[in-house]
């Protein structure tokens, strides 16, 4: 039988967009349409998914409102990045086994230019790791703390989400410059991890009771530094203390996402009489960090001293409740599904 003849006895499965999400997203909003795994023609790659990352950013991706990014269409296959296994190759620099990053989409099996996937070793690191704390997320906090953040020693560094896939990462890079870090999570449970496990200072619990008065305690000295993922009732507890010279990290907003208005905006004057720096931050504008982050922390991840947690739902149709559930917190470390197995 031959290589083609093979893959087109399976049938694959994507998950499209059926309707624009108002507000929060629901599984209503999607549905999961079969057809027969492609053949690659030349210079393409087919892959069979093992892990799907959910990202923040998809939410953006799910609305027509002017972005950086272009939306997903209704009926077209939701978008998102995949570490799989080469099934089938039309590109000489791509074999059968091969496992690759890169290819996109909430699919068991996907179709892509051999151009825009990269090999990764198998047996470096956990597959997982390259969708998260080696991947798009780890770099983001990498990004963001070298070329905005840039946190010295003895300076008080704030990370909101602290204990997601980037927050966790930025505040162990804070940590490693010798900062006082400061995390925000939501719920007990979060707030021990990131003291405990992640090593950061302390932790202040966004859905306790008077936010403003737990940050300022926690931060005595004021903020240098603020890693910037939330938005909403946190950066309003956050500015105040910002002092001055301090730098913002404006990350995400992620409190904001499933709103329908954007709120009034805060009240900057205070970026003016303390010479606050506050700068954006999309993580592909500088494609060189991913491969230089990789390098630089997969050692730390191989010896444990860059800790990173994953919260794994099984099956790509339990994808778009994971990220409602992500929108809303529910989520406890990096968001992966996993498609399908490691090895066939
Ligand atoms: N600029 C870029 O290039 C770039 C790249 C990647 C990610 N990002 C942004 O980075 C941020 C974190 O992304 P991630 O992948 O690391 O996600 P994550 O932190 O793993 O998951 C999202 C977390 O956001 C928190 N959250 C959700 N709703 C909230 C609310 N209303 N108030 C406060 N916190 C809320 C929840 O944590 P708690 O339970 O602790 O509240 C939730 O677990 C997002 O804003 C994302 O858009 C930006």
């Amino acid at each position: 039988m031959t290589a083609a003849s093979a893959i087109t006895a399976v049938h694959r499965r994507s998950v499209v967009l059926r309707a624009r999400p108002h507000g929060e997203p629901r599984a209503s909003d999607f549905s999961v349409v079969e057809d027969a795994v492609p053949v690659p023609a030349a210079g393409e790659v087919v892959t069979r998914t093992i892990f799907l990352s959910l990202d923040p950013y998809m939410r953006g991706r799910l609305s027509d409102r002017k972005s950086y990014a272009t939306p997903v269409q209704i009926g077209e296959t939701m978008t998102g990045e995949t570490v799989g296994e080469v099934i089938a190759s039309g590109d000489p620099g791509f074999a059968p086994g091969d496992i690759v990053s890169g290819a996109r989409g909430w699919q068991t099996h996907t179709l892509s230019k051999a151009a825009s996937l990269a090999k990764v070793a198998r047996d470096a690191a956990p597959l997982s790791t390259y969708l998260g704390v080696l991947g798009m997320p780890g770099t983001t906090a990498y990004s963001g703390m070298t070329d905005i953040g840039q946190a010295k020693a003895g300076e008080t560094v704030v990370i909101s989400a602290a204990s997601g896939a980037v927050g966790s990462v930025a505040g162990q890079i804070a940590k490693r410059a010798g900062a006082r870090v400061v995390g925000v999570a939501g719920g007990p449970e979060k707030c021990l991890f990131v003291q405990e496990t992640l090593g950061f200072d302390d932790c202040v619990d966004h859905r306790a009771m008077d936010l403003r008065a737990a940050l300022a305690a926690a931060c005595p000295n004021g903020i240098d530094v603020y890693f910037e993922n939330v938005g909403g009732a946190v950066q309003a507890a956050v500015f105040p203390l910002l002092n001055p010279f301090a730098r913002v990290v404006m990350c995400g907003m992620v409190a904001q996402y499933n709103e329908q208005e954007f709120p009034p905006g805060p009240n900057l004057g205070f970026v003016v009489a303390k010479r606050v720096k506050i700068q954006g931050l999309i993580v592909s504008d500088n494609a060189a960090r991913f491969a230089e982050w990789r390098t630089l922390a997969a050692p730390w991840v191989k010896d444990g001293s860059l800790v990173y947690r994953e919260d794994i739902v099984d099956g790509l149709e339990n994808a778009a409740e994971a990220l409602t559930g992500m929108l809303r917190g529910r989520n406890f470390g990096k968001q992966l599904v996993r498609v399908g197995p490691d090895t066939l």
